[in-house]
């Protein structure tokens, strides 16, 4: 071990002498992933999302837009540390968020660790889209959104942006982890949010009793038996409970649609994603009339159903 520990510090050493810029260390660690094939998709979709992103977050510089410093010097200590992630990255295959610590999701630095998924949900984006606020809204008027419950929230990401989507809304949000919600709790007070997003441990509904609430929100497990078995390693390194949605994917889906009605206020509605899941859930639920809404990196992966169509 301590050879190997000794022969990657001097790798590290040679290779930092090349690599004088940020476009250097891009490039470099881009041709590094592809030699390693690594998997994408946590919080960025592509290799060079990914590179960008361990670099601009190693450098504490905005993730958003890497190309104002491609020409700028690193210094000996940055290329380092930089080349020390890529390769945990490509050796662990711990998705980066992890290794870093952090993510961003809507433009939110939340923190990351393996208690809970690293974020990603499609939901993020639509909380702050024309379905909740431009000339046709899911619900009557999303100004006016005084609760949401966020179910499954693992580290607490959709019950934030829900925070800040709906000023006026009083969120609670659950988590059968308690890992998880320990996370949760950091990214809450990191916002400044505790007085309006409440963190509340139990098996989805049970741990809010008879409450309802305007707009209920979920990015529960979905993925299916067959899917859980090719699962590329990175995902292996999050919480099993946080994917796995039985034979079909929608166990977890299927408890939610049955008690959902009960907890929605007349006129709101459940928007849930579901992955690759539409089609066993159109299959189980005939006679519902899912919307599926489509995102800037989705299609018919969420949908929305009102209380009335539910029964309700
Ligand atoms: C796909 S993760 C989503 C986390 C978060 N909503 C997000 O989008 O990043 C699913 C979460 O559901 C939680 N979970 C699994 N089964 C549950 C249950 N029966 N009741 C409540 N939460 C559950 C897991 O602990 C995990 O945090």
């Amino acid at each position: 071990m301590k050879k190997k520990q000794a022969a990657d510090r001097d790798i590290i050493a040679e290779r930092s002498i090349y690599l004088i810029t940020v476009r250097d260390m891009l490039r470099h660690a881009m041709s590094e992933f592809a030699r390693a094939g690594i998997a994408h998709g946590h919080g960025t979709t592509s290799a060079i999302d990914e590179a960008a992103f361990i670099i601009l977050e190693s450098l504490r510089l905005p993730v958003e837009d890497i190309n104002p410093w491609l020409d700028a010097r690193l210094l000996p200590e940055e290329r380092k540390a930089i080349l020390k992630l890529i390769e945990a990255r490509i050796e662990t295959r711990r998705p980066a968020a992890y290794l870093l610590g952090h993510t961003y999701i809507q433009g939110v630095r939340l923190r990351a660790d393996e208690r809970a998924l690293v974020p990603r949900s499609y939901i993020g984006e639509l909380l702050f889209s024309e379905h909740f606020g431009g000339d046709a809204p899911l619900l009557a008027d999303p100004d006016t959104i005084e609760s949401v419950l966020d179910l499954c929230t693992g580290s607490g990401s959709l019950a934030i942006l829900a925070a800040m989507a709906f000023p006026r809304a009083r969120v609670d949000a659950t988590d059968i982890s308690g890992d998880a919600l320990a996370l949760a709790r950091l990214n809450v007070a990191d916002q400044g949010l505790k007085a309006r997003v409440h963190l509340k441990k139990g098996d989805l509904f049970g741990p809010v009793g008879r409450a309802s609430y305007d707009l209920i929100i979920s990015n529960p497990p979905y993925v299916d038996e067959e899917g859980m078995a090719e699962l590329p390693e990175e995902y292996r390194h999050e919480p099993a409970l946080a994917l796995d949605g039985g034979e079909q994917g929608i166990a977890i889906v299927r408890r939610i649609l049955a008690e959902a009605v009960l907890h929605l206020n007349p006129g709101g509605g459940l928007l849930c994603e579901v992955g690759r899941c539409r089609d066993a859930l159109e299959a189980a639920y005939p006679d519902v009339d899912f919307l599926w809404i489509d995102t800037e990196e989705s299609s018919g992966e969420v949908f929305w159903v009102t209380k009335e169509q539910l029964g309700g």
